[in-house]
């Protein structure tokens, strides 16, 4: 949740400092409650500075003169003390020798410190600061190295999700690190290594990585990386290079992320004809995975917020080209709710950061009951990707606004070239007769349609939605998945309380909350259920609702107020979802919140 990232490098040729402001603008979409920096070099000439705010109030605070040769940097998503200035990392221990930042959360962080550290004079409410007060702990007590002290202290915390960045100013000349559950990469650049929570802190300046994996420890230098086990034995592993080009990663002339994001859909989608399909346009997937998928009798879909929305989408599509029943779980209840599993199962794990912690709370259990296991994500060589059987690549790009849009779509699309491949090789009828190929070429061009209609959706988030209260969206079907994931948009960026209803379950209850003016967006995309929403929706305007209507051409009429291009209905979703996610970024822009880094959110959520 939160977005760390730590330099060494020689001070006479690397501008440790910038380096360490750059990278973490770039990590801020992780976390931006509170920042800080700390920076050093062989003279001891140490600069720690921290604020309650973004990264930019940091950047503000520090003066030409901040200089060093290692530093490590920190924005936080608070989970344990709140957002201040005292609780903002790094953290310093007591004799002001060792400094630390944290990405995780410390599950016996209160055990520990009164085991150990009843004597401490903590500055701060965290569990992070924990952490750095027993390194001094056992450097002193136990006489062990920093290394040593390092691995004593994260031994201690068996359960708990971490990524530490250590300095010991007695060693400016060294940048200490472990990591279990939080995302940590190594980046190796000219003349100085760096250690950060994800590539796009480092892209600008390096394309050459290396994984860390859960219980390593690592000493960087300058100009050498040393990782190791567990056990201390030494582990070498070859850099992989990030495909990524910085400027994928910047908002260009857009104001924010999320409507270049939005913006950027048919593009994906584009990509993906081309990427994913042969010569014939036939799905062009590992076969591996295809042969191992059509053995089974189940397919469950583990995933968390709009990933889970895409994954109600895939459910239907899947089902309807392969006939394999598959059933779609919040990953966060299956973790601990662990239904009876059928006889030959198949997981797809759904998470555009590919870090999601809830997920991997699913995926260690499923690796030990050694079932198999696909991965669709938007990170390459992401946790999920790498402990998963398989992976498919979202390649939507970064996607950096909190609010998911590209990767959803791009998530459906996936999801319908793997039901396509299935169903081809299940000699389905209905697949053997969906013309997927095409059908997506048509939906590229109808996003785009939609995405034009910008100033329209604008008006109608202004007049109907900046002064409401409460907003829902119905639908039956695939288009009750959709209007889940159009309520989560418009709640998590414009905090209007929203809720994705199935139409026909308003008369059960929900309808009370109808009142005058409501606005309540009916998408009408299934031709079985169409007229059902409609007499729906006619029973909340008889109750002083201001009904809006998302329809697909063939079956709109004249009042309708968005209009969707006629394409499968199987795939509605990728066109249905555009209006919404317009209606909430001009929502929340009219009421002039933080479009990309709404309030108590973070992108990847790497906690539990
Ligand atoms: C989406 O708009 C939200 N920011 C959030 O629900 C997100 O989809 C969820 O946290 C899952 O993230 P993942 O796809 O990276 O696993």
């Amino acid at each position: 949740m939160c977005g760390i990232v730590g330099i060494v490098g020689s001070s006479d040729v690397v501008h440790v400092t910038e380096l360490l402001l750059d990278g973490l603008q770039k990590l801020e979409y992780r976390g931006y409650d509170s920042a800080g920096i700390y920076v050093t070099n062989d003279q001891k000439q140490e600069h720690l500075i921290k604020v309650k705010g973004r990264v930019a109030d940091l950047r503000n605070q520090v003066s030409d003169d901040v200089q060093g040769s290692i530093g490590i940097a920190h924005t936080r998503w608070a989970t344990h003390g709140e957002p201040s200035i005292n609780n903002a990392h790094p953290h310093v221990s007591e004799n002001g020798r060792f400094y630390l930042v944290h990405n995780g959360v410390i599950e016996n962080y209160q055990e520990l410190k009164a085991k150990y550290l009843s004597n401490v004079n903590f500055k701060s409410d965290t569990d992070s600061e924990v952490a750095v007060q027993l390194v001094q702990y056992f450097v002193d007590k136990d006489n062990l190295t920093t290394l040593e002290a390092l691995r004593k202290t994260v031994s201690l915390m068996p359960d708990s999700a971490y990524g530490f960045l250590l300095i010991d100013n007695e060693q400016p000349d060294k940048l200490y690190v472990a990591k279990r559950r939080s995302p940590l990469l190594i980046a190796l650049g000219d003349n100085f290594n760096a250690v950060c929570s994800d590539a796009l802190a480092m892209i600008a300046h390096t394309n050459k990585f290396v994984e860390l994996h859960d219980g390593e420890v690592a000493v960087l230098t300058s100009n050498s990386v040393d990782i190791q086990d567990g056990n201390g034995n030494h582990i070498m592993r070859d850099p992989y290079t990030v495909d990524m080009d910085a400027s994928e990663a910047d908002k260009g002339a857009y104001e924010h992320y999320m409507l270049k994001e939005i913006d950027e859909q048919p593009i994906v989608i584009r990509r993906h004809l081309t990427d994913y399909f042969d010569e014939n346009k036939e799905p062009a997937l590992e076969q591996s995975l295809i042969n191992e998928m059509a053995q089974a009798d189940r397919i469950y879909i583990i995933a968390a917020g709009t990933s889970y929305h895409a994954g109600l989408v895939g459910k239907r599509i899947i089902e309807k080209l392969t006939n394999i029943p598959v059933e779609v779980n919040i990953a966060s209840e299956f973790a601990y709710n662990y239904e009876i599993i059928s006889e030959q199962p198949f997981f797809i794990f759904i998470s555009q950061s590919g870090e999601t912690a809830d997920l991997r709370e699913v995926l260690n259990r499923i690796n030990k009951d050694g079932y198999s296991s696909l991965t669709i994500t938007n990170v390459k060589n992401s946790t999920l990707s790498r402990e998963a059987t398989y992976t498919i690549l979202l390649k939507a790009g970064p996607e950096i606004a909190v609010a998911s849009t590209k990767a959803y779509t791009a998530q459906i699309s996936i999801e319908a070239i793997l039901a396509k491949a299935l169903g081809m090789k299940l000699n389905n009828f209905t697949a053997q007769n969906f013309d997927l190929f095409g059908q997506l070429s048509v939906v590229a061009n109808a996003m785009q349609a939609l995405i034009d209609q910008k100033d329209k959706l604008r008006n109608i988030a202004e007049k109907y939605f900046v002064n409401a209260t409460d907003a829902f969206y119905i639908g039956r079907g695939i288009d009750y998945a959709v209007s889940l994931e159009a309520s989560l948009k418009l709640k998590e960026i414009s905090y209007l309380h929203s809720e994705g209803i199935a139409a026909g379950e308003l008369k059960h209850g929900p309808i009370a909350l109808i009142e005058k003016g409501t606005p309540v967006v009916g998408i009408l995309t299934q031709e079985n259920v169409v007229a059902l929403t409609r007499s729906n929706l006619a029973e909340t305007q008889a109750r002083g609702s201001k009904v809006l209507t998302i329809a697909m051409k063939k079956f709109a009429v004249t009042n309708d107020d968005i209009v969707i291009d006629d394409v499968d209905e199987l795939l509605t979703p990728l066109l249905s979802v555009i209006p919404a996610q317009l209606i909430s970024y001009y929502t929340s822009l009219a009421k002039g919140l933080d479009v990309d880094k709404p309030r108590n959110l973070a992108k990847s959520v790497t906690v539990q």
